[in-house]
């Protein structure tokens, strides 16, 4: 069925890390939406592959090499879809990479790869993409892929993932309260569990920041896990309707993680009170603020 929307259609959006999982399905369902699509990952086979299969939909797409963590190729990046399509109006910086394992098992050849990536590589694609965007008008928006790792409780095995997820998040907000004035919607993507090649994120990963031997998880498609498709239709769905956060998580764990999120709060609430187990009544907000050395 198509799903052709009239609010998208003939306007351009720009999808990093587009040659598989979240950003091939981002890019498919924009396509089918009637969208011109600029399909960007540092595997550039699988984005023409992917730009390809978005062209059989009917619309333009645009398959383009580019390593998100280095300002020169993103710069590159931005000149290319500016000069086939002459704008952009939804920028979906997607790419990402994923680290799994304690922190002390970690290395800061580790952190500097993921973060260079995750944050770095975002923060590039701002930099590239959001003054030519604010050069045009009308609609426009700019969605950010955290995780709903920055939103849990407790991060064993994923501290640095969670950093850069929450760094990530902590942008995303600063840059939709800045953005509100110049009329541009910003929304934070947080997936959780989706089936995608995620697990085995080193096959991209450059000599320069070393490999790890072997991934605790293996490197398979995540079972149990939420399609990417059903990612992409909650995605495009939330940023049609300006909103602050999308989550997209399968249905089987909905439950945990409204509990997870609550448990977060109740952390908080409990340093607001002076108590770990959260509310006691024995403090009030006023005391447990108060410095009184
Ligand atoms: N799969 C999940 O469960 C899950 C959960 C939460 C968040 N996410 C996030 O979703 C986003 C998409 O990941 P995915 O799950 O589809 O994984 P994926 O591995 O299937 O796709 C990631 C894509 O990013 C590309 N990429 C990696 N490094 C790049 C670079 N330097 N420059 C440009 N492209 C690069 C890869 O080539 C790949 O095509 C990531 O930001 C990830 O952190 C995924």
């Amino acid at each position: 069925m198509s799903r052709f929307d009239d609010r998208l259609a003939g306007r351009t959006a720009l999808v990093t890390g587009a040659a598989s999982g979240i950003g091939a399905a981002l890019a498919t369902e924009l396509g089918s939406r009637g969208m011109s699509v600029v399909v960007a990952d540092v595997d550039g086979d699988g984005a023409e592959r992917v730009a390809e299969s978005v062209r059989a939909l009917g619309v333009r797409a645009l398959g383009v090499q580019v390593d998100v963590a280095d300002p020169e190729s993103v710069e590159n990046l931005a000149q290319a879809s500016y000069d086939e399509f002459g704008s952009v109006e939804l920028l979906c910086n997607n790419a990402g990479v994923l680290l799994l394992g304690n922190l002390t098992d970690s290395s800061m050849d580790d952190w500097r790869w993921l973060s260079s990536v995750n944050v770095e590589g975002m923060l590039n694609c701002l930099y590239a993409f959001l003054p030519r965007m604010r050069r045009q008008s009308g609609w426009r928006h700019v969605m950010n892929t955290s995780s709903t790792h920055a939103f849990l409780p407790d991060p064993a095995f994923t501290a640095l993932y969670t950093a850069a997820k929450h760094a990530i998040l902590g942008l995303t907000l600063g840059l939709r309260s800045e953005l509100a004035a110049d009329d541009i919607g910003v929304t934070a993507l947080c997936p959780g569990q989706a089936a995608t090649r995620i697990l085995d994120s080193q096959r991209n990963r450059p000599t320069e920041f070393g490999r790890r031997a072997a991934e605790p998880f293996g490197t398979d498609v995540i079972p149990m896990a939420i399609e990417p498709a059903d990612v992409a239709w909650l995605a495009v769905e939330g940023i049609m309707r300006d909103a602050p956060i999308v989550f997209a998580l399968p249905e089987h764990s909905h439950a945990q993680f409204r509990e997870q999120v609550k448990d977060l709060w109740r952390m908080a609430d409990g340093a607001l009170v002076g108590s770990t187990d959260g509310f006691t009544g024995d403090l009030d907000e006023e005391q447990a603020l108060r410095v009184d050395r």
